[in-house]
């Protein structure tokens, strides 16, 4: 998930058709010329592609079959023993291939059974609202890339491997899924962008990198962490607050780096109540109310 215009590297359109994916400085696969036309090849099936037609299948290269080899395998014990068992559960259902990287479709096939999303294809970026709207329905825009071979264990920019092995597995739980939808929902209610950034704050905070105690442990629950084995690594440690929505609305993130203040939930039942009940009940009033109530505690 996404600040807009930002997460993603922009992809723009030459007159002749092909596709051109613009990377930040600081990418790890800015000065590979292979990989930089990969990601255009890639994003422009995307593209090319509309709903209703059979979802673009990419024919990954050994390499890219590789990358997903690696982040698997080292995300395999991490998940074990850090990630929340309500997610643990899920991915189990879904059993996701770890020997090569799966197409949209075969995401879907597995998912529909359990919770009902489907997966979608995306070049990069979505607009935020129509992002949003598609969670409301159970729909996922999801990239189809992979990150840069060189730094496998964490990138910048959401992946394939983001996407599905985060979201994915946590989608597979009707509780997780439940709260996506509901964030979705929300973006309909809410009509003024503040009230949309403050949705998109509170889903980053949560369902992106969330974190929750069970049986005295911190956990990880948000995709954006369960993602990156670089992150598994280091979130235990980094500063916890309670889930607070005045805070989690809020409060300025970077989203190049690991996240260093999380919020914590005591429960899967206190995430449904807090932050499950605020999509569903969340509207321009209540929002501008939140915010208000940050300025007044001096947090904004
Ligand atoms: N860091 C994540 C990973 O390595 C991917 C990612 C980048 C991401 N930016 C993000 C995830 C923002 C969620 C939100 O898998
Ligand atoms: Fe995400």
């Amino acid at each position: 998930m996404f600040e807009e215009g930002q997460l993603y590297s922009p992809v723009t359109q030459h007159d002749d058709g092909t596709v051109e994916v613009h990377l930040s400085d600081n990418h790890p696969g800015r000065n590979d010329a292979a990989y930089v036309g990969r990601r255009g090849e890639i994003a422009g099936a995307a593209m090319a592609w509309t709903r209703g037609e059979p979802i673009p299948r990419i024919d990954y290269t050994e390499a890219e079959h590789d990358i997903w080899r690696t982040v698997s395998a080292e995300l395999a014990p991490k998940h074990e023993k850090y990630a929340h068992s309500e997610y643990l559960t899920a991915k189990r259902e879904l059993a996701l291939p770890t020997d090569h990287v799966p197409q949209l479709d075969e995401v879907t096939e597995r998912l529909a059974p359990l919770t009902g999303w489907s997966y979608v294809a995306a070049p990069g970026l979505v607009p935020l609202r129509e992002f949003y709207a598609d969670l409301g329905a159970r729909t996922f825009n999801s990239t189809q890339y992979l990150r840069h071979g060189s730094e496998p264990l964490y990138t910048p920019e959401p992946d394939i491997i983001h996407e599905v092995i985060g979201h994915g597995n946590q989608l597979a739980s009707p509780r997780f899924a439940r709260i996506t939808e509901a964030a979705g929902q929300a973006s309909l209610r809410v009509e003024t962008d503040e009230a949309m950034k403050f949705v998109a704050d509170v889903f980053w905070f949560s369902m992106e990198f969330g974190v929750m105690r069970e049986h005295g442990e911190v956990k990880a629950y948000g995709a954006g962490i369960l993602s990156s084995y670089g992150e598994m690594d280091e979130f235990a440690h980094m500063e916890l607050r309670a889930l607070d929505l005045a805070d989690m609305g809020t409060l300025n993130y970077d989203i190049t780096q690991y996240q260093p203040v999380l919020f914590c939930a005591e429960s899967l039942d206190e995430l449904e109540d807090v932050v499950g009940g605020f999509f569903e009940t969340v509207d321009d009033d209540s929002a501008a109310k939140l915010r208000a109530e940050a300025v007044t505690r001096g947090l904004v």
